[in-house]
């Protein structure tokens, strides 16, 4: 099979398998690595800009962080070299895309989950129009009844979603979902923190984690949780 082919084909099982739901998420194993077979894709970098300022305009309005802390997920994604990654929380989808963008550079997969419908066909909508749809699967559901379902291990995961769920979240990904060496990022560690006191208070106390908090904006911020390799 040639590799556009290959990719054609991923592509679409990629998008079916998110169109699925809950039950064929377990069936199908989503989350559970990302197959080598498409080379990292390079954007022109005026039109890389350009997604970039739009997406910025745009989330303002629907929920998404600012454009300083999209760019610092990219980054990670980037740096740490993350193949397979996890959102909770995908609302319209802007991180989404972000994330999407680092891992055209580490040929990786994300798996997203959002509780509300119409948000996820929005999601959906938009990363296709980004032409990210082949490293993107969008799952429908309450997330704490779908991790658990999810493969994993995930390199990094990112938790933006409810906050007075995410120590329930902490008990779901770790040990198993969560990869030795692997990331995990909490957004609203700062404006929020009330909220997520639970939360912080697990990771930062855990022998096996390394915890900081981070902010691209000077306004809100990160929890990220460095799982040591033991
Ligand atoms: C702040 S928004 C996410 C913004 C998004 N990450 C971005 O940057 O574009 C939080 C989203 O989490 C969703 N959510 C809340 N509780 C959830 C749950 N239990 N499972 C899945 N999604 C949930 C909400 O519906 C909302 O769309």
């Amino acid at each position: 099979m040639k590799a556009l082919d290959r990719v054609a084909r991923r592509g679409f099982l990629r998008t079916a398998s998110g169109a699925l739901g809950a039950v064929a998420v377990a069936k199908h194993g989503v989350g559970q690595g990302w197959a080598a077979e498409s080379p990292p894709r390079r954007r022109d970098r005026a039109a890389l800009d350009r997604l970039r300022a739009d997406l910025d305009a745009q989330g303002r309005e629907f929920m998404a962080p600012p454009k300083p802390d999209q760019q610092f997920l990219n980054l990670l994604v980037q740096a740490s070299r993350a193949r397979n990654v996890l959102e909770v929380g995908t609302a319209y989808g802007f991180s989404a895309i972000w994330i999407a963008l680092g891992l055209e550079e580490t040929d990786g997969g994300l798996t997203t989950i959002e509780i509300k419908p119409d948000r996820v066909e929005s999601a959906k909508k938009r990363v296709a129009e980004a032409g990210l749809s082949v490293r993107v699967t969008c799952l429908l559901g309450d997330a704490h009844q779908l991790v658990p379902t999810l493969a994993g291990p995930f390199d990094l995961v990112f938790l933006n979603a409810d906050k007075s769920g995410l120590a329930d979240y902490f008990t779901k990904l770790y040990p198993t979902k969560l990869a030795p060496g692997g990331l995990l990022l909490a957004y609203g560690a700062i404006l929020l923190r009330d909220k997520m006191k639970d939360y912080l208070a697990a990771v930062s106390h855990h022998p096996d984690f390394e915890t900081v908090i981070v902010s691209a904006t000077m306004d809100d911020g990160f929890a990220v949780s460095y799982r040591e390799r033991g």
